[in-house]
């Protein structure tokens, strides 16, 4: 028995293997999803899981920063479709030549065909200015709601349900177009329904757009600069080997 199996052994975790697996396969089928929503609406109970989800999310100082704004009617769908199509050809345009086109062909949203869309914000002077831990970096508060993002984008794949996050928005027109007051932040524009299936790889992967980057090139030890030990290496490997086994 060589030393991880024994370290393993004596931190027997309290979920099943089973448990653990399917935590795995929430993580690794997610998929961001904009062209597969189904009309069928989303019940209730499902979604209000969901969102309890989000809301058990660490939060810096427990400061729980969001708000869950929840869209069902087709004419505020429109409307924000409306705001990213403009955004939308502002984002083409910064693009050049045969990128421009590729750009183009991407479909970025599914705002109107998703049954349900959420706009989880960040409310940026909750609980005052000091909250423990944000006395230094300020943009803490904002990760915290990007944690409850990811929470809930999770739960949803674990009830069989997609999530697309559209951000190709003026910041300031989708906060007027749902009365989000000033001092509250939209963080992230989600569209929420039931799917025809979920793609094995990131949909701008298949694009060709951008591949997934092998986990042990962005390894570190020690320091930025830091060469790896003997231990170093053998978490190279173990990578290495894992994602050879992936894709
Ligand atoms: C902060 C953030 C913003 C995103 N904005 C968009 C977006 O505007 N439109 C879109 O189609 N996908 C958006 N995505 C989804 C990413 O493109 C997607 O997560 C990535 O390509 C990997 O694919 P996967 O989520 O299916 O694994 C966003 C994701 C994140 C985390």
């Amino acid at each position: 028995m060589n030393d991880d199996t024994r370290s393993e052994m004596q931190h027997a975790p309290d979920f099943s293997i089973d448990e653990r697996d399917a935590v795995y396969r929430a993580i690794f089928t997610r998929r961001d999803v904009r062209r597969e929503f189904l009309p069928d609406p989303v019940p209730d109970e499902v979604l209000a899981r969901v969102l309890m989800a989000a809301h058990h999310a660490p939060s810096v100082g427990f400061m729980q920063p969001w708000d869950f704004l929840v869209i069902r009617s087709p004419a505020v769908k429109r409307r924000v479709q409306a705001l990213y199509r403009q955004a939308n050809e502002e984002a083409a345009k910064m693009f050049e030549g045969e990128r421009q086109a590729a750009y183009r062909r991407l479909k970025l949203e599914g705002i109107v065909e998703a049954p349900v869309n959420l706009c989880i914000t960040c409310d940026r002077k909750r609980h005052g200015p000091v909250v423990v831990g944000r006395t230094h970096i300020k943009t803490m508060d904002v990760f915290s709601v990007v944690c409850a993002v990811q929470n809930l984008w999770l739960a949803a794949r674990a009830e069989g349900l997609g999530v697309g996050w559209v951000s190709i928005f003026h910041e300031s027109s989708l906060r007027e177009a749902l009365d989000i007051p000033h001092h509250i932040m939209p963080i992230a524009y989600l569209c929420v329904g039931y799917v025809s299936h979920f793609h094995e790889r990131p949909e701008l992967e298949k694009a060709g757009w951008l591949s997934r980057l092998p986990l042990e090139e962005l390894l570190h030890f020690d320091g930025w600069e830091g060469c790896p030990d003997e231990g170093g290496e053998a978490l190279r490997k173990a990578v290495r080997e894992m994602t050879q086994g992936r894709d």
